[in-house]
């Protein structure tokens, strides 16, 4: 198949962007692209490949823009049920850590997600998932997290691979079991740390053995921050998690510098996210390590909190940024990249062609899959956004509503019909 007729094609071509790099489009003005077997065969300009391919079938894209398809690496997609009354009781004056420490926050959906069955959470979850894909989401990053026990972590994980078999969307998945400290340990949170380091992560590690044995495994998750897991906590879980062969990932500075970021950077950890807090110390390390950082917009903008990542100062650092949705039910019910770049283009003060660099070839090297997903080049995954605009600009200027006209995956169309 031939897409043609298309105003922009953004190709985000040449691997992921650093620093001052970051924004590198690589637009071609009326490009073309040669689909075949879910593959990206060939990219270039409309009369060079409609001359050389004068045979294949064609899809006109009508003079629109197209780009490669969001590559979210921060979700935590699987949850039972909805915090609505807390976001209430937020706007009546209570702060997340206040709510968190009644007992309320991630622990009211641990209640909720225990007790749902598979068939239940994946009925809860599909939905949002096929929205992350209908707003132009191809591969998202998915979180467990709302377990903190290994059968019910482990049954937010089949989910997750359940919800990636069935597709269009490409599931990332990642083991949380450290996103708090189980209700069972408050008193005792290093009784917990060990249960996570000894007993779960060699359990996830035989589990993934008999269950997805042609799957690369899952990252590592740990939520390093002030009423969650302290830095010393973390460092015991990655680097267990790091002897069993599991690539790290990091919730670090959302409220507090831990120093999880620079910790992240130590272990080698493919990325370190949310970095509010973060000091230019925990910069320059994350860009010497080629550590991720992974922005989360969406999490402030939830809790009407006016601090943002300090994006420009990471770029200054070298640093290789990313940005995500971190769809979760507490902070951010957000399914929506197109939103995450408008809140980035305002908050983070990038240019929206930064935003969409951090939202597809930085959010896969973020994931660790740059050399398969993430731009529009010759060998790659046709995973492409066809835009209901001829200018990619509109995406960060315009917000609340769906600019996806089409979405396709692995080389299929999916129309986005928004009647
Ligand atoms: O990334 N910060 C920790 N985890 C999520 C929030 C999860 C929740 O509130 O349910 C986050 O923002
Ligand atoms: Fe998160």
């Amino acid at each position: 198949m031939l897409v043609h007729n298309i105003s922009q094609l953004l190709t985000l071509a040449g691997g992921p962007q650093r620093g001052a790099d970051l924004g590198r489009l690589g637009i071609i003005d009326d490009g073309a692209v040669l689909i075949r077997d879910g593959q990206i065969a060939a990219v270039g300009a409309a009369d060079a490949l409609l001359a050389a391919y004068p045979d294949e079938p064609r899809l006109d894209a009508g003079g629109r823009a197209v780009l490669p398809g969001f590559v979210d690496p921060h979700t935590h997609l699987v949850w039972a049920g909805n915090r609505a009354a807390e976001f209430e009781m937020r706007l009546q004056g209570k702060t997340y850590l206040e709510i968190q420490a009644a007992g309320g926050g991630i622990l009211s959906t641990v209640r909720a997600t225990r007790g749902a069955s598979v068939d239940a959470l994946l009925a809860e979850t599909l939905p949002r998932a096929q929205a992350l894909f209908r707003h132009g989401t191809t591969t998202a990053e998915a979180k467990t997290g709302y377990g903190l026990e290994l059968e019910s972590e482990l049954r937010q994980m089949q989910v997750l691979l359940e919800i990636g078999r069935r597709g269009p969307l490409e599931i990332v998945p990642t083991y949380l079991g450290a996103h708090m400290i189980a209700p069972e340990y408050t008193a005792d949170p290093d009784a917990y740390t060990e249960i996570v380091a000894a007993g779960q992560l060699p359990a996830l590690a035989a589990w993934w053995a008999e269950h997805a044995p042609d799957r690369p495994l899952p990252f590592v998750d740990v939520f390093c921050e002030t009423g969650a897991f302290t830095l010393a906590q973390t460092r015991r879980i990655l680097q267990a998690a790091r002897d069993l062969g599991f690539p790290l990932k990091i919730h670090a500075d959302e409220f507090d510098n831990l120093g999880g970021a620079s910790l992240a950077a130590e272990l080698g950890a493919a990325s370190a996210d949310h970095l509010v807090k973060t000091s230019p110390e925990d910069m320059r390390a994350m860009a010497a390590a080629g550590t991720v950082a992974v922005s989360l917009p969406c999490t402030p903008f939830g809790l009407a909190d006016p601090h943002y990542t300090p994006a420009r100062d990471i770029l200054a650092a070298g640093g290789t940024l990313a940005i995500a949705s971190d769809l979760n039910p507490g902070t951010g019910w957000c399914e929506n990249m197109q939103f995450v770049i408008a809140l980035s283009c305002r908050y983070l003060r990038l240019t929206p062609a930064q935003a969409i660099a951090a939202a597809t070839i930085n959010g896969a090297a973020a994931l660790g899959l740059d050399d398969r997903v993430g731009s529009i080049e010759a060998g790659k995954q046709a995973d492409l956004l066809v835009l209901k605009v001829d200018d990619y600009r509109h995406l960060g200027y315009r917000f609340g509503t769906n600019l996806a006209h089409m979405v396709i995956k692995r080389g299929v169309i999916y129309p986005v019909d928004e009647i």
